[in-house]
């Protein structure tokens, strides 16, 4: 008779051996992590080889964008509403109570963009450009287009890479000077690390940052160890 291997059944690699691939387990209490499943594991081992071309790059940093963006709509406010339904019965079930806009710190945060398109229809994004000011070194505002109605909307700040948090806690200034509360700014990121989290959720602790893996430091170049190198040469260079 035949025999067929048994198939084996891993789960996801960070939650059976908490190498030191991965930050440790506490996290500051505004920080949520997608559900490192196997399979969120297995998108981010293809994100993180290098040896990853530009086009599945795209193709599967695009799904775990999409995962983000599903998790920061669950820490959305919700209301009562009551719909009829074809068999015309009553179902009493809930819609979301405010109206949301997307911002993208550019560049690398414009990729995050057609992530939100696909799940919230005709969206509005803004966005902030910044840079490091050559004679301070400190992060400098250089461009922002938000929409003028952002005061009364919840953002969803785009930045894939979390590493000093620098540009995010910039970013998040912004908003606050247009009007946005800290605690309808919802900062979603591919990636993040300690000392990001750390400092970020310090100066903001009541804004949410929704992280899909939190990775286990900074290098001296203020890259992600393990990281993927640099998400926007890796999402815009052939
Ligand atoms: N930005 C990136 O693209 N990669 C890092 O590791 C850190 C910041």
């Amino acid at each position: 008779m035949a025999t067929t291997a048994p198939i084996t059944k891993v789960a996801s690699l960070a939650a059976s051996n908490p190498s030191s691939q991965t930050a440790p387990a506490t996290l500051p209490p505004n920080v949520i992590t997608l559900r490192q499943t196997a399979q969120l594991e297995a998108l981010y081992t293809i994100i993180r080889d290098k040896k990853t071309g530009r086009g599945d790059f795209i193709f599967y940093s695009d799904r775990i964008i999409r995962l983000l963006v599903e998790e920061g709509l669950n820490h959305l406010p919700i209301v009562p509403k009551t719909v009829m339904t074809p068999t015309g019965v009553e179902y009493a079930g809930v819609g979301f109570e405010g109206r949301i806009c997307g911002v993208s710190i550019l560049r690398a945060g414009e990729a995050m963009e057609a992530g939100l398109r696909e799940v919230c229809r005709s969206v509005r994004i803004g966005k902030i450009l910044i840079q490091r000011d050559e004679q301070t070194a400190l992060p400098k505002l250089f461009f922002s287009k938000l929409p003028e109605d952002i005061a009364t909307r919840y953002v969803l700040l785009l930045d894939p890479m979390l590493a000093t948090g620098g540009s995010a806690m910039k970013a998040v200034e912004v908003l606050r000077e247009a009007g946005v509360p800290e605690d309808r700014i919802i900062f979603i990121n591919l990636i993040s690390c300690p000392e990001g989290l750390k400092t970020f959720c310090g100066k903001f602790p009541q804004c949410r940052v929704i992280t899909g893996w939190v990775d286990r430091e900074l290098n001296e170049k203020k890259f992600i160890l393990p990281g993927l190198g640099d998400f926007g040469e890796r999402r815009y260079t052939a």
